[in-house]
């Protein structure tokens, strides 16, 4: 045996098992409009950066005639590479080999990458394409589950967990993406359940699609799981990408900084917010107005449309907005809508991301509905979120501020560090129309003519209290701003509060309303 005998061998191993499940499995993974794992993270990371690891790896189970089974890779490659030239850790289940179904050997790759990725304080990306947990491996099958899931949990806050789902992901399986921080589905492709179709058809007798049931629309629109929605496994992979330039690799770090830009002269900031309250607007053209090259990358574009939540850039610095969005249901806070707001705010000041909140909203959405769907302790959450949060925090009002949206939407009360309002802003309990009808019920029930005695007491309570100047008589409201101002008071708040340095007392860890 000479060195060029082992080196050639070597090479004719490694292609062996590269390939996977084989000819026809890959066929018909590409039949189904899907990469291979291989292909999927040579198409995400910077070329030719790839390593991976533990390709020898094989399964040792016994039970069901795995004895008799060879599965490469164990259905699962690992690796490292890099990203705009920055580390990542990588994982991808390979759907030909077993269905990229879950035993203890593919579960002992995953947790390694894992423990990698958490030791070098680098991102970790995980591509979920599988079957579930391997039904011969038994309970080191679930072991295997609850490794990940720990390991997911204990590397929350500390780097960014990024989970892909490019194929079925079902049963428990689902769980791990759930404990992550973003999670990207692909139109067509993304399957995500616990309990699948024909379960649902023995147990309850009902027919359902996968699609239905769980693709990517179902996720990116009704159960909110989802963070990014794509057509293709291409476009996917460039929101991945642009979602690494915007986030830092972990929460000691910075995001990395890019040339500064000016936003772009098509968004006239003065022109975007219609005078009459009642009448709507797209929040994204505001956002758009002030960002670096009026570019916003939305998050959860889909779910709870009535609040916005992004990355944009200021003076190349990431920001983390949250938004109102007039243009649905008047921007109201609801169940969905504190759920995704709050759970960006937390990983905005896990990561140190400055947040910005542009304000305009009429309050919590009332109704039966609502109460009954727990927006007592989903509304909590966000506020919960905002207190807590000790990142820079920089709040502009620009129409309605009422009620507990007031409070809510990153007030001075919750420890804003500055607070603007537009001249036009209303900052009351409620809207006029119902304040005059609660506070002056006896004089307009009593009047000779009572809608003119009621527009008389809307317009007298609007004088008083719905305009920016009584809170910022109160020292609510720092200044009082004019729209054109916006993008300077926020860029100049935020140089103020770069060495922002704070902490609350000390504690194990706060009990938020989960
Ligand atoms: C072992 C599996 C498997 C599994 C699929 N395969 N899922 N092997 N364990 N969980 C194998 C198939 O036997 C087949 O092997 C190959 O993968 C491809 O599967 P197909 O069924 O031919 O593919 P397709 O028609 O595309 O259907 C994909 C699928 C279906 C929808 C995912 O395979 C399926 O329903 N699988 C079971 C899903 C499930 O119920 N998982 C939950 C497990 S319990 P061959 O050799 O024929 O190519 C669980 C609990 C964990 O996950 C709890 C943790 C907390």
């Amino acid at each position: 045996m000479s060195l060029r005998s082992n080196i050639l061998d070597l090479r004719k191993r490694k292609k062996e098992v590269q390939k996977g499940g084989g000819d026809k499995a890959i066929e018909k993974q590409a039949k189904m409009g899907k990469l291979t794992a291989r292909e999927r993270i040579l198409a995400i990371l910077d070329d030719k950066s790839f390593h991976e690891y533990d390709l020898f790896v094989e399964h040792s189970a016994k039970d069901f005639g795995m004895e008799e089974k060879v599965l490469h890779g164990d259905g699962v490659i690992i690796g490292t590479g890099t990203i705009f030239k920055k580390p990542v850790c990588i994982f991808a289940q390979d759907f030909t080999v077993a269905g990229g179904s879950l035993g203890l050997a593919h579960a002992r790759k995953i947790t390694k990458i894992m423990d990698h990725a958490l030791k070098m304080r680098v991102p970790l990306i995980g591509i979920n394409d599988s079957g579930g947990a391997r039904i011969q491996e038994g309970v080191n099958s679930l072991a295997g589950y609850g490794e990940i899931f720990f390991r997911n949990t204990l590397a929350s806050g500390v780097i960014p967990q990024i989970s892909v789902i490019l194929g079925p992901c079902a049963g428990g399986a689902v769980y791990s993406p759930a404990l992550t921080d973003f999670v990207f589905v692909v139109e067509n492709i993304s399957k995500m359940f616990i309990t699948g179709p024909s379960v649902i058809k023995s147990v309850l007798g009902e027919e359902i699609s996968m699609e239905e049931l769980g693709g990517a629309k179902v996720h990116a629109e009704i159960t909110g799981n989802a963070h990014f929605y794509a057509k293709s496994e291409h476009e996917c992979f460039e929101q991945i990408k642009t979602l690494i330039s915007f986030i830092p690799r972990n929460n000691k770090g910075k995001a990395m900084p890019f040339p500064k830009k000016t936003p772009k002269k098509d968004f006239n900031i003065e022109e975007i917010v219609p005078m009459n309250p009642k009448i709507p607007y797209d929040m994204r053209d505001i956002i758009r107005s002030i960002t670096d090259g009026s570019e916003f990358f939305e998050i959860m574009e889909h779910f709870a449309p009535n609040i916005i939540i992004g990355f944009g850039r200021m003076d190349g610095e990431t920001i983390g907005f949250v938004a109102n969005q007039p243009k649905v249901l008047a921007g109201v806070l609801d169940t969905d809508s504190s759920d995704k707001a709050a759970r960006f705010i937390r990983y905005c000041d896990a990561f140190n991301i400055p947040i910005v909140t542009l304000e305009d909203l009429p309050g919590y959405l009332p109704g039966v509905d609502q109460e009954h769907a727990g927006v007592i302790r989903h509304g909590a959450k966000i506020l919960y979120a905002y207190s807590e949060a000790t990142v820079p925090k920089v709040t502009v009002i620009l129409r309605k501020a009422y009620g507990g949206g007031y409070i809510a939407m990153n007030s001075r009360h919750l420890r804003a560090d500055f607070v603007f309002a537009w001249p036009n802003a209303e900052i009351a309990v409620m809207g006029p129309e119902g304040a005059a009808n609660i506070v002056f019920r006896k004089e307009i029930a009593e009047a000779e003519d009572p809608e003119a005695m009621r527009q008389q007491k809307v317009e007298e309570y609007k004088q008083k209290f719905a305009n920016p100047f009584v809170a910022a008589g109160q020292g609510y409201i720092d200044e009082v701003i004019e729209p054109k101002q916006t993008r300077s008071m926020i860029l100049h708040a935020l140089k103020v509060s770069e060495n922002k340095d704070i902490s609350g007392p000390k504690k194990k860890h706060g009990i938020p309303p989960f």
